[in-house]
């Protein structure tokens, strides 16, 4: 390190407040704040609360007002329906517009929630920043969530509106949404008064006279609306994310923090410039989405590209290439998975040399850990560097990352580099001290955490207390396993809770357990997550029937696989599922899941001396070798 960093770094640490006040001087507030950060009645921390501010004014209007109006905002394109079009600053501000007055002519003001249940097109990035036009938060449900997930999400956000579109398309297959929504209205206790759906091409969904309107009609009529001053803590959006129970936690992001650390990231992490392209081949309905889609590019005045496909299939693995060729992308972020997928496809990457990417400076990747073989592959075949960063829904941006804005430093395989300037990582041991270099521990973020990053968890600052802040006093708790080696890089080294990554999705063991419990045949069961060459990691589920049951176990495993795919969705993707006479259990009677996957995954086993009965292993193993899984 030449010093750049780590002076850029210092002179956060020595006062954080004075570092983000002079960084949130680079936006245009209403009213620009005077106090960095306060602490509620709850001790929760709130950034800007005393500015004044729009995101879609950021992100929209104030590039038009700055006569940037001619450039281009948002490019859609879509391999699954072959259609592509982008839209200018300008335009994109009309639809905005047009859009908000369509939701206030219905009653939505400013607090009230609308949730977006879209697929990957313009109009769900529409809906978005309509809603932050007129201060309504939006909180939008992964396309990929099933009727219940989107039940649980309306019953916990009590959305004034919904806005969805009659289908999704993906890789062969056209889904339903309307079908998928009206079925999550029906079973949801709390009571939704309007649906706005946009009817694609591929289906025309049926709507339900009084409370559906057309997307397209409501449009011809509509008139646009100027952006309103929220304050700095006034929530953008609530995004839901997979916790250690059944219960998504709905991740609050306020207005201020929030926009500050865009527009710092898109400089500072990913070293852009205004009038770049910069592509995030995400899906909305993630936090990489709504950040590195939605708001950071457009509020730094870079092009966005809203990527209705999937890194192969749509047509071939190539795909990522003839984007980044079309549109001269400058940047490109995706998910290390994705790129498994493109390198099982196309190992030899003809694909990138097929088309002409030197417009292309840099790929990020994160959502999971970017593993050497994969961070191997892509740097020798591309050429380019290869930027792993580490980051959670609940922080918004990335903890750790190589700050290629301030001091492009050496990369290493399997380490997101070091913490970014705003975040104090440290690595702790059971007892709450810090561990030394190169000593495992877990990673935690002292607080305040900087701007951006959850104030609490939607009406639930207990579960936000209890999940994240109670174990160590004065640190946030992320939930990872890593260390710090002795020149200051960070290794995350996987979850310590029940939370695993699917192909980059974020998913709750715990969650798939209790639907497995719920089973009338099922005595006691485990999910936890295993090793998979592809997604990184697959959920695997040992259960253990009742001893009064005498049906079919293959039964009883299609039935399972079925209920989570019906409940959660297709993403769950629990295909593994054993049947066995017991579990292995502490004395205390927890079960062992870490064990469970070490052996599934042919680790040495690290057997805790709590073991109420440690022969439960050779059972195991014979089973496994004669199940041959
Ligand atoms: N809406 C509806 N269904 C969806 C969906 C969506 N938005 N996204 C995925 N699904 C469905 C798929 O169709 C599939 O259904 P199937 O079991 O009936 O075939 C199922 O969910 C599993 O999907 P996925 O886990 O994506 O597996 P895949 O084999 O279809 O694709 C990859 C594998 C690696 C190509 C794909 O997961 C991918 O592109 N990953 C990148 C992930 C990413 O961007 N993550 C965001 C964090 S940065
Ligand atoms: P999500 O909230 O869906 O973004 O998932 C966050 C989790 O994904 C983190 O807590 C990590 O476990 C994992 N993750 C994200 N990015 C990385 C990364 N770059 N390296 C290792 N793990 C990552």
């Amino acid at each position: 390190m030449s010093g750049e960093y780590k002076q850029h770094y210092n002179e956060f640490k020595q006062n954080p407040a004075a570092f983000w006040l002079s960084q949130s001087k680079r936006l245009p507030w209403y009213q620009a704040p005077e106090t960095a950060y306060t602490q509620d009645e709850n001790g929760l921390y709130h950034w800007y609360a005393d500015g004044q501010l729009n995101s879609c004014f950021l992100a929209v209007d104030q590039h038009v007002i700055a006569g940037h109006g001619d450039e281009t905002a948002l490019i859609y394109d879509s391999p699954v329906t072959n259609t592509a079009r982008s839209y200018s600053y300008f335009e994109l501000q009309q639809e905005v517009a047009k859009f908000a007055g369509v939701m206030q002519s219905l009653g939505v003001t400013k607090g009230d929630r609308v949730v977006i249940y879209m697929p990957m097109i313009p109009e769900a990035v529409i809906g978005m920043l309509a809603c932050a036009r007129i201060g309504a938060i939006h909180s939008v449900v992964f396309g990929g969530f099933a009727a219940h997930e989107l039940a649980v999400r309306i019953d916990d956000a009590k959305p004034k509106l919904v806005l969805s579109a009659s289908c999704g398309v993906e890789v062969n297959t056209v889904i339903e949404y309307k079908e998928l929504l009206d079925n999550a209205l029906e079973s949801a206790s709390y009571k939704v008064e309007n649906c706005i759906i946009y009817q694609r091409e591929q289906v025309t969904a049926p709507l339900m006279p009084e409370r559906d309107i057309d997307w397209a009609v409501a449009m011809q009529t509509a008139t646009g609306v100027d952006p309103i001053p929220v304050s700095g803590d006034h929530p953008l959006y609530i995004l839901y994310t997979s916790g250690t129970t059944g219960t998504p936690k709905g991740v609050v992001r306020e207005n201020g923090g929030h926009a500050v650390a865009m527009h710092y990231s898109m400089e500072t992490v990913y070293g852009m410039k205004p009038g770049d392209v910069f592509w995030t081949a995400s899906d909305i309905g993630w936090v990489v989405g709504h950040s590195y889609i939605v708001y950071a590019p457009l509020m730094y005045r870079c092009a966005t590209i809203l990527f209705e496909g999937k890194p192969v299939r749509t047509p071939d693995a190539s795909a990522f290439w003839r984007v980044v060729e079309q549109y001269k992308v400058t940047a490109l972020f995706s998910a290390p998975t994705a790129f498994r997928a493109i390198k099982k496809e196309d190992p030899n990457a003809d694909g990138f040399k097929q088309y002409d990417t030197s417009s292309l400076k840099r790929l990020f990747l994160a959502g999971e850990r970017l593993d050497p073989p994969t961070y191997d592959w892509l740097k020798e075949k591309t050429g380019l560097p290869v930027l792993d960063h580490w980051w959670q829904t609940e922080t918004g941006w990335a903890i750790a990352c190589n700050p290629v804005g301030i001091e492009h430093l050496p990369t290493k395989a399997g380490s997101s580099t070091v913490a970014t300037p705003g975040f104090d990582v440290r690595i702790l041991d059971m007892n709450g001290d810090e561990c030394a270099p190169n000593e495992q521990g877990a990673v935690v973020i002292k607080l305040p955490l900087p701007p951006g990053c959850l104030p609490t968890i939607w009406q639930n600052t207990e579960r936000f207390k209890a999940g994240y802040l109670s174990e160590y006093d004065g640190y946030y708790l992320s939930g990872d396993g890593g260390y710090i080696d002795d020149e200051g890089y960070l290794f995350i080294m996987g979850r310590t809770d029940d939370v695993i990554n699917v192909a980059g999705h974020r998913l709750s063991t715990g969650e798939m357990e209790e639907i497995v419990a719920a089973h009338p045949a099922v005595a006691e069961c485990a999910v936890f997550g295993v090793n998979d060459a592809l997604k990184g990691q697959n959920p695997m589920a040992m259960v253990v029937l009742k001893n009064d049951f005498h049906g079919s176990h293959k039964e009883v495993e299609q039935q399972l696989v079925q209920t989570v795919r019906n409940q959660i969705g297709a993403i769950a993707c629990l295909k593994n599922i054993m049947c066995v006479e017991r579990l292995p259990k502490t004395r205390s009677g927890k079960i062992l899941r870490k064990n469970l996957r070490q052996l599934i995954d042919g680790e040495e086993l690290q057997i805790p001396s709590t073991i109420d009965d440690p022969s439960i292993f050779e059972e195991l193993t014979l089973q496994l070798a004669e199940n041959k899984i």
